[in-house]
């Protein structure tokens, strides 16, 4: 299907990108965008894996179509870091100091969800947690270390 030009706003930033009407974001962001980051695990809505935040809503780019997005503030997981110094930002700090990375491909999505569940309620239960995270599937680490991880990034300041 013919491609056009259309501007998406990625991480702050205004993109012109080749999209076809039928193209997904996951594609367009990883594909045209560079921005790797984002993951594809089941490209069915199953995992997670592609999991981005969409006006401040976290969103499955695997099922979205990328010229919907037009208008729209897309982060990604690159956007989530201190964009002048690169510094982690406190999430992904305390995935790493947790232990709640194994394999690593379904981090990026579990980070964008507790980013985005931290960004609105900044002090989750554990329950409030558990739903946030419940379209992220991980087949490593047994969940128990992915929440310790949000809990005490909400403990020692949040995300923001
Ligand atoms: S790749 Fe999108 S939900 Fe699995
Ligand atoms: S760390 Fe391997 S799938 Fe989650």
């Amino acid at each position: 299907m013919k491609k056009q030009i259309i501007t998406l706003n990625i991480n702050g930033e205004d993109l012109e990108l080749r999209v076809a009407p039928t193209d997904l974001l996951v594609d367009v962001l990883r594909k045209e965008a560079g921005l790797t980051g984002t993951k594809i695990g089941c490209g069915q809505g199953d995992c997670g894996a592609c999991t981005v935040i969409i006006d401040g809503k976290a969103v499955l780019s695997c099922l979205t179509l990328a010229m919907a997005c037009q208008g729209k503030k897309i982060t990604t997981i690159e956007g989530i870091a201190d964009q002048k110094t690169g510094e982690m930002n406190p999430i992904q700090k305390s995935f790493l100091n947790h232990g709640a990375v194994q394999c690593g491909y379904c981090t990026p999505g579990m980070v964008m969800s507790s980013y985005n569940l931290l960004s609105h309620n900044p002090k989750p239960t554990r329950g409030e947690i558990k739903r946030a995270l419940s379209g992220n599937l991980c087949r490593c680490t047994g969940y128990i270390l992915i929440f310790e991880a949000v809990e005490a990034c909400a403990a020692e300041g949040g995300v923001l």
